[in-house]
């Protein structure tokens, strides 16, 4: 179930049987010469969706798909939001859910520069409520923050998949992803180099500078909505077992 697509009192109703959620999380930022400017917020979105469709007793929240991607900025299109700013609009996020009683907010993540912010919003929610006053604490609020290409078992499945070229950014496996659910756009271009250079990441100009045309180590001309299919397949059934454990703990 998605929640924008539920009312107030199905979500009530469900309240009372579950407290789990899954929001997908990403970010808006160039994704090389063929990737799609949303592919790590769609990615995530992408995989909940599928197994949500599996399993009624999944609610998946609205993507948060903006995240932290500064060091994108020299590129078009790209959008990002100051560490400070997502750590409190997340906070406010999980609060918001709290307020009605979910106490288990699982985030499936899309985006590597995210992870350290979102754990950082997790610590502030955990502090607020260490800090409040006896007896005003409530109910307890467990957040997870799990990145899909590291449910078990996918990181090897995409390097079987894409042997040579996977790279770290705008790799085949992400790029297939969004080409499986958006097939009319999924497109092909001669890459220069093929394989993409590796490298440091730090500010927006000498990312430009270091990796012309966005892509990190990889070679996302392989990318199939075939390929696609099979990694999104495997990684919902893992994120049902990852997200069950999570939520039954
Ligand atoms: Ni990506």
């Amino acid at each position: 179930m998605l929640l924008h697509l539920m009312t107030w009192t199905e979500v009530e109703d469900y309240l009372g049987r579950h407290k789990g959620i899954l929001i997908p999380i990403g970010s808006t930022e160039q994704h090389g010469p063929t990737g799609l400017l949303g592919t790590d917020a769609l990615c995530p979105e992408i995989i909940a969706k599928h197994a949500a469709a599996e399993d009624p007793d999944i609610i998946i929240g609205p993507t948060f798909n903006v995240g932290c991607a500064q060091h994108h900025m020299a590129f078009p299109g790209s959008m990002t939001l100051r560490p400070s700013t997502m750590i409190a609009a997340l906070t406010d996020w999980i609060t918001s859910l709290t307020r009605h009683g979910f106490e288990k907010i699982y985030f499936l993540n899309g985006h590597g520069g995210n992870v350290s912010t979102v754990k950082a919003a997790f610590s502030e929610v955990y502090a607020e409520r260490s800090l409040a006053a006896p007896g005003s604490n409530g109910p307890q609020v467990r957040c997870h923050l799990q990145n899909w290409w590291e449910l078990e078992g996918i990181f090897n499945l995409c390097k079987e998949l894409f042997p040579s070229g996977h790279g770290s950014h705008a790799t085949p496996s992400e790029v297939a992803v969004t080409f499986f659910a958006y097939p009319d756009k999924a497109r092909n271009t001669v890459l220069d180099p093929k394989i993409a250079p590796m490298g440091p990441i730090l500010d927006a100009e000498d990312y430009r500078r270091r990796f012309p045309d966005g892509r990190i180590g990889s070679d996302p001309s392989t990318a199939t909505p075939e390929l696609g299919e099979k990694i999104v397949t495997a990684t919902a059934k893992a994120l049902m077992t990852s997200y069950g454990k999570f939520v039954a703990a």
